[in-house]
């Protein structure tokens, strides 16, 4: 088989290159290893910056998420048993954030490709990357995981393949560079029907640790908790998960958190990491393939299109009139913006959770951090900006 770009991954960062790369005339083919059911219901954040949803809406992919998606035009910061709201949209000239979950922004991606006749191939095995210091790199693959050995040529690859994929790897060692942070918890995280307890997300500093409230629709909500790193889902009952969120989520006046029926728990561990450069001959890497946030703040999916965005407009250059300089410059270009929000991230995170070194000295400057933000237009201006989302081309 033969594709001018090759693309390792049908995640978010994978599927919206495939989509802006046919918009542009370039053909393309995904392979994947998991089946199409898997991708469509893997849950993951569902926050998107505005550059975002202004993507999907321009290139005919934003009809669902302008009608099931909500928009949030502040969020809370609670801290000391009282909510502080920080007004987003106010404060960046009329911005916002809108919720609509990783898998439903998937799902309208895969149903666009494969109307307009894109190729997926979900399900493969053993991948792995071949010539990348040549013109014409290759990708073998096994067909439904153990199947036939296939080969696609290309004229690039890119590896949109997540933190553990093939790709990176792909890159020899000698030439990577890499920056790496482990958190000391996890966050575990449910769904739940019920109706919502409040209308924008809570984020709260307690001294038992990190809850955050979020939501997905009207009837099914989203919460988390820092849990230790060594829990597992087995410690965590639904009673348990249930007192230790009113715990965190108390306030003196009074905040009641509805609760319901939980029908999914997981785990995460937050990290963050970057490789620079994120390419290597002809093979480029994007999203988690080449960098990862800690959860708090929800910009992992917006890097990752921010990426791709990127590289479509390089590979349109190449391939409209050979020029490589946009190319050339893919790293550069993506990890100005990688490492803005790597900080914001780090920063949220680092405000916002017990550390288990965490000193009496250290949990006052955390709080006296939440109260500038809380009460300072400039540092509450700085927060929001970072969170709606820096431009595209920042
Ligand atoms: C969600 C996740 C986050 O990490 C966050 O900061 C906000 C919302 C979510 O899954 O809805």
């Amino acid at each position: 088989m033969r594709t001018q770009v090759g693309i390792i991954g049908a995640g978010p960062a994978g599927l919206m290159l495939s989509h802006l790369l046919h918009l542009q005339g370039i053909e393309s083919v995904i392979i994947e290893k998991r089946t199409r059911e898997e991708i469509e219901g893997t849950i993951k954040a569902g926050v998107l910056e505005q550059g975002v949803v202004d993507l999907m809406k321009e290139t005919g992919v934003g009809e669902r998420l302008m009608r099931e998606g909500q928009f949030h035009k502040g969020i809370e910061l609670r801290f000391n048993g009282k909510g502080h709201r920080i007004d987003m949209h106010e404060l960046t000239g009329g911005k916002y954030v809108t919720v609509y979950a990783q898998h439903e922004v998937i799902k309208d991606l895969v149903e666009a490709r494969l109307k307009a006749g894109g190729e997926i191939i979900f399900n493969v095995g053993d991948v792995s990357l071949h010539d990348l210091d040549t013109n014409s790199p290759k990708i073998r693959y096994r067909k439904d995981k153990n199947g036939d050995l296939q080969e696609i040529d290309c004229d690039f690859i890119v590896g949109a393949d997540g933190f553990h994929g093939p790709s990176r790897p792909s890159i020899p060692a000698s030439v990577r560079k890499e920056y790496q942070k482990i958190y000391p918890f996890g966050w575990l995280g449910i769904l739940a029907e019920a109706p919502q307890s409040s209308a924008e997300l809570i984020y709260a500093n307690h001294e038992r640790g990190f809850a955050l409230v979020s939501t997905r629709t009207p009837e099914i909500q989203r919460l988390y908790l820092q849990v230790d790193l060594n829990d597992t889902i087995a410690n965590w009952s639904d009673d348990r998960i249930w007192s230790e969120l009113h715990a965190r989520l108390e306030t003196h006046d009074g905040f009641k958190l509805i609760e319901g029926t939980i029908f999914e728990k997981d785990i995460v561990w937050p990290r963050s990491y970057i490789c620079d450069p994120m390419q290597y001959g002809r093979l480029f890497i994007a999203g988690d393939a080449a960098h990862t946030v800690p959860p708090t703040g929800a910009k992992g999916l917006n890097l990752a299109v921010a990426d791709v965005q990127v590289l479509s407009r390089g590979l349109d250059a190449f391939y409209k009139s050979g020029k490589t300089d946009l190319l050339e410059r893919y790293t550069e270009t993506c990890l100005r913006r990688v490492w803005n929000s790597e900080r914001f991230s780090w920063y949220m995170t680092s405000m916002l959770h017990r550390f288990h070194d965490t000193t009496p000295f250290e949990q006052q400057m955390q709080l006296a951090e939440l109260n500038y933000v809380t009460s300072s237009r400039a540092a509450a201006t700085s927060l929001s900006e970072n969170y709606v989302g820096l431009p595209m081309e920042w």
